[in-house]
């Protein structure tokens, strides 16, 4: 059987697409693009949309920017959007790129809930979906989603500050705050209740104690401390709001879990200007995303951990994801049970995130090319 052109082009951009895809998940990456020049009569047609939050917050922009040189790498057109965390900016994006042709949209949703209309505008030109990262919900129209083992986010949060602290030791108790990601996000409820499956035992033993008062009786209950476009600014008033309020005559917080590193820059300068000091009283600090701003901080001790999520790896694999789409392949997922978005349970690929504090910033983060030491000071 002799093979036409367009289909080993097709063939070496799968191979080249799959080798990408697990070098995403490597601790060293040598190329993670696809092999070079190859175009698949099939991609250079086909338009892929990518909808992204915000410009706001480091993080999408280096998803944004890495999953679009790899579909441009693969010969795809793309057309990439950011929506100022605006719900209705975000619509109108989609709304374009379905009347242009996009064959396959990759959305991270600015609100999980309020897409279900412009979904099924995309479904009926035939358009495929893939929700990037973030759950989109109450739309039967959801094809696939991406995203790293979100409850494990929290639960590594959780554990570090039950090892920081001794909990397990019998050790307390100890003046935590909690506080939540964004409400109108579907990532921010397995966030806190990775964490507070852990950490909620200690709180009704006494051994971790709220002196705000804020904290959740259940999981379910996370959005009353949550931070409504995970804001930073809203964070440190927050934060600052709990000292003024709750530490008066020398009471100190010992620790506080925050959700993300959005948030943790926010209270950490709370904390700065109520006179906490690395090294002596600053608290025990989680995050996750491993933001440049938030590296720096964990290097000057005013940030214990953050979980880091290699975007890159995330896109390598949605850009595969995207590969198979549109080739009528098998899409790679890897659970087909957690992720019920209220209309269905929708294939996901799930990624492993990873817990980095000061003593591996270099072989995490520098060694695998992620930040150059020089962006790190180091
Ligand atoms: C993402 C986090 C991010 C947060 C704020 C969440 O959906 O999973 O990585 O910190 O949004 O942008």
């Amino acid at each position: 059987m002799t093979l036409t052109r367009t289909k080993l082009v097709a063939v070496v951009m799968g191979a080249a697409l799959a080798l990408a895809s697990v070098a995403g998940c490597s601790s060293t990456r040598s190329n993670n693009t696809p092999a070079g020049g190859a175009t698949s009569a099939n991609a250079a047609s086909t338009l892929v949309g990518i909808a992204m939050p915000t410009k706001s917050l480091e993080r999408w922009n280096r998803d944004g920017a890495h999953l679009e040189e790899l579909l441009k790498k693969a010969g795809y057109q793309t057309s990439l959007q950011y929506a100022d965390n605006k719900v209705d900016q975000q619509v109108t994006q989609l709304q374009n790129m379905i009347n242009q042709g996009a064959k396959v949209l990759v959305i991270a949703s600015i609100d999980g809930k309020a897409l279900g209309p412009v979904l099924q505008q995309a479904a009926d030109k035939g358009a495929k979906v893939i929700a990037y990262d973030r759950l989109i919900n109450e739309s039967p129209n959801v094809d696939y989603y991406a995203t790293f083992d979100n409850y494990k986010v929290g639960q590594l949060q959780g554990q570090f500050i039950e090892t920081a602290l001794g909990l397990k030791d019998g050790k307390g108790p100890f003046n935590l705050e909690p506080f939540a990601g964004s409400p109108d996000d579907n990532n921010a409820k397995f966030f806190f209740s990775g964490a507070w499956d852990v950490l909620n035992p200690y709180v009704q033993s006494g051994k971790l104690v709220v002196p705000s008062g804020k904290a959740p009786k259940t999981d379910a209950d996370w959005t009353s401390i949550g931070i409504q476009e995970w804001k930073s600014e809203t964070a440190q008033s927050e934060m600052q709001n709990r000292i003024n309020s709750f530490y008066a005559g020398g009471k100190k917080i010992q620790v506080v879990l925050s959700p993300n590193d959005s948030l943790a820059l926010g209270i950490a300068q709370a904390l700065d200007a109520a006179g906490y000091k690395p090294g002596s009283d600053w608290p025990v600090l989680t995050g996750q995303d491993a933001d440049k701003a938030n590296v720096l901080n964990m290097l000057q001790g005013k940030q214990s951990m953050t979980v880091w999520k290699d975007t890159r790896a995330l896109g390598d694999e949605v850009a595969k994801m995207v590969d198979q789409v549109v080739k009528g392949q098998t899409v790679d997922v890897n659970d087909t049970k957690t992720y019920d978005n209220g209309k269905k349970v929708v294939p996901t690929y799930l990624l492993a995130p990873q817990v980095v504090t000061k003593d591996n910033v270099k072989s995490a983060l520098v060694d695998s090319g992620f930040y150059s030491a020089s962006d790190l000071g180091l």
